[in-house]
């Protein structure tokens, strides 16, 4: 008698995982997933954790990620039913941070949605709270990818929102596809201007009413540390319409090949480390 009802268990703990191997969490499951004292959910999770003792049968991670629909996440804006907000299509449950999602919090706006376009321009009318990012450039692209990283750090991931950035199956679209391309993009555009600031680092600047502007190089200015000195000279950038002071080694093939975008400071010796500009004349 005693073992039948062991073989009961342990048909019903087969069925369930049987259902669960075939996606049932997906369309019934799910929903039973955030009610933690629903036994069910509790098989569901032990189920979870038969199959990762079977690492060979999880083909696809991504498989275990939850797919919500708009109006799925945009029920998740009650403190009883939990909050979360999107973001690039990434779904997360941000209720511990009641006092900034919550009714009356300041950041209200971003739950139940994704509002990604506002979180770089702070534009919280209806039109800006969209997810349509296409006006940003790569380097606004990168701090919203920033906020988003500090989503995954500070509160809980969720799944995808089933839209502009994954379609339903979970995919990513060509949407996403181009947010990644002008991410690629603004780490170039860094790098580059890393690159840029480490050939000609900024002189330190210092200005006095009485005497004017006094520039010099020092071998850290510009936060740039190296073994070199360099003089002041004034950098005419691409795309800039004002100068800037850049310490330059005069003896660099870098010196050679953009003496072009380079003038000396008036009244200035040619090796001087430190110049002192009057009043009269402007300083980038
Ligand atoms: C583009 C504009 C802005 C956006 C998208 C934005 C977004 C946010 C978000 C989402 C949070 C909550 C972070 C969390 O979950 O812990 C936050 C917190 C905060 N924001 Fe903003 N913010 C913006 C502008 C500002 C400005 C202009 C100020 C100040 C004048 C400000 C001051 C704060 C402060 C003080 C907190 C922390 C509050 C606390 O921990 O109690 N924010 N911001």
């Amino acid at each position: 008698m005693k073992s039948m009802r062991y073989v009961w268990i342990i048909l019903l703990l087969l069925t369930l995982y049987v259902l669960y191997s075939y996606n049932y969490q997906k369309t019934v499951g799910m929903r039973l997933h955030f009610l933690h004292d629903n036994i069910l959910s509790t098989f569901f999770a032990l189920t979870r954790t038969i199959q990762s003792s079977f690492p060979g049968q999880i083909k696809d991670k991504e498989k275990l990620v939850r797919l919500l629909t708009a109006d799925e996440l945009a029920q998740y804006s009650t403190l009883e039913d939990g909050l979360y907000l999107a973001i690039l299509g990434q779904v997360y449950d941000v209720t511990k941070g009641k006092k900034h999602y919550g009714p009356g919090g300041a950041y209200r706006a971003f739950v139940g949605r994704d509002a990604s376009l506002a979180f770089v321009t702070g534009d919280f009318t209806d039109e800006g709270l969209t997810d349509d990012v296409s006006s940003l450039t790569p380097s606004q692209i990168k701090s919203l990818h920033d906020w988003g990283q500090f989503y995954a750090k500070d509160y809980v991931y969720k799944g995808k929102l089933v839209g502009r950035y994954f379609d339903s199956n979970g995919n990513p679209t060509k949407q996403y596809q181009m947010v990644q391309e002008k991410l690629a993009l603004a780490d170039m555009e860094k790098s580059d201007e890393e690159q840029k600031k480490r050939m000609f680092p900024p002189c330190n600047i210092e200005w006095k009413p009485e005497v004017g502007t006094r520039v010099w190089c020092t071998k850290r200015s510009g936060g740039i540390e190296r073994n070199w000195i360099g003089v002041p000279r004034m950098l005419y950038e691409a795309g800039s319409e004002q100068y800037r002071c850049t310490c330059v080694n005069l003896r660099s093939k870098e010196y050679e090949t953009h003496k072009g975008s380079l003038r000396e400071y008036e009244g200035c010796a040619e090796g001087a480390t430190n110049c002192l500009i009057p009043n009269s004349e402007q300083v980038g």
